[in-house]
């Protein structure tokens, strides 16, 4: 396995790829990896030839007084997992090399972030686009694979590949919870075992809701405050939003007559969680 860290190291290589017409898969990540970033190296696995892992802590997706400084890292262990998941390159840009001084081009999306995370993380969705648009034009993948925990990330990257005509394949991967059902994440890191309790809140209520659902209860408004109530029982926990909304649109949908996306997050002490599911009627 090689690890590249220029840009244009980068950008050789996977055209040498390309002219040896194999195909390049791409799993993009922040690093300090856990089993859900493994489950989409294995996909990538095999769905190309050459699979290209990037970790780099995208300063632009962070708001002012969020995570940034103290989001965890660990390239030497992050770089050992990778290498045991059989990918072929880890790619470790530099920030000032993705953002030189006087960067001022970004990727901006008009309608999808409006929503759910994006309405308390206003500048976040522009941050992940523009780092995703660099990254794909530096690896140049075929196909690149990104969780579905981040449902509105995702919704925001197949928008952005459709309406840019990017020529890659987006491929959505399952979640990976945790035994209790606790949605893996890298910030599961900063829970105290008193807040990873609380933390089980969103899974039971996703759960709670596709009961709720499965005994006839339709209505988005009472689904929400179950969901709700149930999160607040929790301590330590305040949500930023729990919605029922369309898939592809990320509107909220009154009643449920069709598959519909619950997302939600809340905040567990400090650190902010999110998960999701759909819901089919
Ligand atoms: O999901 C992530 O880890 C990040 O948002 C991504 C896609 C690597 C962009 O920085």
């Amino acid at each position: 396995m090689e690890i590249i860290s220029i840009v244009k190291q980068m950008q050789t290589h996977s055209e040498q790829t390309r002219q040896l017409d194999h195909t390049i898969g791409f799993v993009p990540t922040m690093g300090f990896l856990h089993e859900g970033h493994l489950s989409l190296i294995h996909d990538a696995r095999k769905r190309a030839d050459e699979v290209v892992v990037s970790i780099f802590v995208n300063p632009t997706q962070f708001g002012p007084g969020e995570d940034l400084e103290a989001y965890p890292r660990d390239l030497p262990r992050d770089i050992e997992l990778i290498r045991q998941e059989g990918a072929d390159i880890v790619f470790t840009p530099k920030p000032e090399e993705l953002y030189p001084k006087n960067f001022q081009t970004f990727v901006e999306l008009e309608k999808l972030p409006a929503h759910l995370c994006g309405i308390s993380r206003p500048t976040h969705f522009r941050g992940v686009a523009t780092v995703v648009t660099k990254l794909f034009n530096i690896v140049k993948p075929h196909v690149a694979v990104f969780g579905q925990k981040d449902f509105q990330q995702l919704a925001v990257i197949r928008r952005m590949v459709q309406d840019l005509n990017f020529d890659i394949e987006i491929i959505g991967a399952p979640t990976v919870r945790e035994p209790d059902g606790l949605a893996m994440s890298s910030r599961n890191t900063y829970l105290t075992n008193e807040q990873r309790v609380s933390g089980l809140s969103l899974y039971q209520s996703l759960q709670k809701v596709q009961e709720l659902l499965k005994n006839g209860i339709k209505n988005t408004e009472e689904l929400i405050k179950a969901a709700s109530e149930l999160i607040q029982s929790y301590p330590e926990t305040q949500i930023d939003y729990v919605s029922i909304c369309d898939p592809d649109t990320l509107e909220d949908l009154p009643i449920i007559d069709r598959p519909a996306l619950m997302a939600l997050a809340v905040k567990v002490g400090k650190t902010r969680l999110i998960d999701n599911m759909i819901l089919n009627p």
